[in-house]
C-alpha cells in the first residue's frame, strides 16, 4: 500500500493506494465507540457489485450501518436528492454523531461530502472512491458540490475529508470509457506538473488500460501527490494555483455544455480535446516546442480519439466559454503549457486565434 499525506494543519489527512487495501479500514478509521452509525453513500450498481465487500469490512466497527442508495449518474447531485439524503441521515443518526462514508465515483464523492458538511455543521467523512477520476481527482481536495439548473457545481463548500482509500480492486468493474476519463486527468497532471509521469504514461498506457496493477498504483500515487501538492499551497481556490488543475478544461467545458451535457461525448474526450486545442493555442503563441505539442497530442489521443462531432456549433462553444469562472470581467484566461510538465495562466487570447484552433481540431 502506498501512502500521499496531505498536509492542512488540522485538516490534514492520508490518502491510501493499493489493492484489496479495503480490508485495512477498521484499522485505519477511529471510531470512538460501536455505536458510532455508518451512512454509506452509494449507488445501486456499485452497492450489488462492491457493496457486500464494504459491509464485512465495516461490520466490526459499527452496529448501525446503512447503506443509502441514490440515482445513478449527475441526476444525483441535485437538491431533491441531496434534501432526501440529509434527511434519511438525520432519521438514521438520531441524536449521535454520525460518520458518512462516499462509496462511488465523483457525483457519489461530491454529494456526500456536501451533505456531511451540512450536516450539524460538519460530521466526518470519508472518501471511498470507485472510479480511476475520483481516486486521481475528485476525492482529494475538499471540493464538495451539487448542481442546479443554472450551473453545475455552484453550491457547494470546501470541506476535507478524514481520509481517502483507493483501493484498485475496484476498478476491475468498471466500463473502460470511464477508465480513459480518469487515464485523461492522469495526463493532464503529467503535463501541468511532472514530466516523468509523461513519459511513463506514453511507454505504459496499453499496461493502465488493461489494468496492470503495479503500473496503476504508481500513475495513481503520483496523480494525487500532485493534487495534494497543489491543495496544500491553494486550498480554497484563491491563489490562482488550484487554477491549473483546470488545463483542458476550459474549451473542454464549452464544449459539454455547447452539446447540453448530452452525453454523447464524456468529460474525458472533452477535456483531450480541451488539452490538444490549448496545446495548439500555445503553439501558435510560439511559448511551446512543436516537439512537446506533437508528443501531446500523440499521448492523448492513444487514450481518447477526435470527437466526431461536426453537429457542435462554434458559435456556443464561444458562448460558452464566455462563462468560464476563470475569466475576469469579460478578459479570457486559459492555462496554456510552456512543455510537458509546466503550464502558465495566459490572458487576452485573441479570439480569431481560439476560433481557428477550435475550427481546426473540431469542425
Ligand atoms: N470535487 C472535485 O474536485 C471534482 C473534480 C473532478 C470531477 N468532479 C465531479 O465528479 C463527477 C464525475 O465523476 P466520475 O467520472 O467518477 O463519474 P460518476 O461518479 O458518474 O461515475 C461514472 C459511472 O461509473 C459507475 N461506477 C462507479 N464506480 C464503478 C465501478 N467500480 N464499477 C462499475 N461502475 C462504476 C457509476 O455508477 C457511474 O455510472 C462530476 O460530477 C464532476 O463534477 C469533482
Ligand atoms: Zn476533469
Amino acid at each position: 500500500m502506498k501512502t500521499v499525506k496531505i498536509d492542512l494543519g488540522p485538516r490534514s489527512y492520508n490518502i491510501y493506494i493499493g489493492k484489496g487495501i479495503v480490508g485495512k479500514l477498521p484499522s485505519l478509521i477511529k471510531l470512538e465507540t460501536r455505536d458510532t452509525p455508518l451512512f454509506i453513500v452509494t449507488n445501486r450498481r456499485i452497492n450489488t457489485l462492491h457493496g457486500g465487500k464494504l459491509k464485512k469490512v465495516l461490520m466490526p466497527l459499527s452496529k448501525k450501518i446503512l447503506f443509502c442508495e441514490v440515482p445513478d449518474s449527475e441526476k444525483a447531485k441535485s437538491f431533491p436528492v441531496y434534501i432526501r439524503t440529509v434527511r434519511r441521515l438525520a432519521r438514521f443518526a438520531r441524536k449521535t454523531q454520525p460518520y458518512v462514508i462516499a462509496f462511488g465515483g465523483g457525483v457519489i464523492g461530491d454529494l456526500a461530502g456536501f451533505v456531511a458538511s451540512a450536516y450539524r455543521r460538519g460530521v466526518p467523512y470519508i472518501q471511498i472512491p470507485t472510479t480511476l477520476l475520483a481516486e486521481v481527482d475528485s476525492a482529494i481536495g475538499g471540493k464538495v458540490a451539487i448542481d442546479i439548473k443554472e450551473a453545475k457545481n455552484i453550491v457547494g463548500d470546501f470541506y476535507q475529508p478524514k481520509m481517502v482509500l483507493c483501493d484498485l480492486q475496484f476498478l476491475k468493474t468498471l466500463p473502460k470509457k470511464e477508465l480513459r476519463n480518469g487515464l485523461v486527468e492522469i495526463i493532464k497532471y503529467g503535463i501541468i506538473k511532472d514530466k516523468e509521469l509523461f513519459t511513463f504514461l506514453e511507454k505504459n498506457v496499453k499496461k493502465i488500460l488493461k489494468l496492470d496493477n503495479k503500473a496503476l498504483e504508481h500513475v495513481i500515487f503520483k496523480s494525487c501527490g500532485i493534487k495534494a501538492k497543489i491543495v496544500e499551497v491553494d486550498e480554497l481556490d484563491t491563489k490562482d494555483l488550484r487554477a491549473i488543475l483546470n488545463f483542458g478544461h476550459t474549451i473542454g467545458h464549452a464544449i459539454e455544455t455547447a452539446l447540453g451535457y448530452s452525453r454523447s461525448i464524456t468529460h474525458g474526450q472533452a477535456v483531450a480535446s480541451g488539452m490538444v486545442m490549448a496545446s495548439a493555442i500555445a503553439l501558435k503563441l510560439k511559448m511551446i516546442k512543436s516537439g512537446d505539442c506533437k508528443k501531446i497530442y500523440s499521448l492523448v489521443r492513444k487514450v481518447s480519439p477526435e470527437i466526431k462531432t461536426r453537429h457542435i456549433k462554434l458559435k456556443d462553444i464561444l458562448s460558452a466559454l464566455s462563462y468560464d469562472k476563470k475569466f475576469i470581467y469579460g478578459v479570457n484566461r486559459f492555462i496554456l503549457p510552456e512543455k510537458i510538465g509546466r503550464v502558465k495562466i495566459v490572458s487576452k487570447i485573441p479570439r480569431a486565434l481560439i476560433k481557428t484552433v477550435i475550427m481546426g481540431e473540431i469542425i
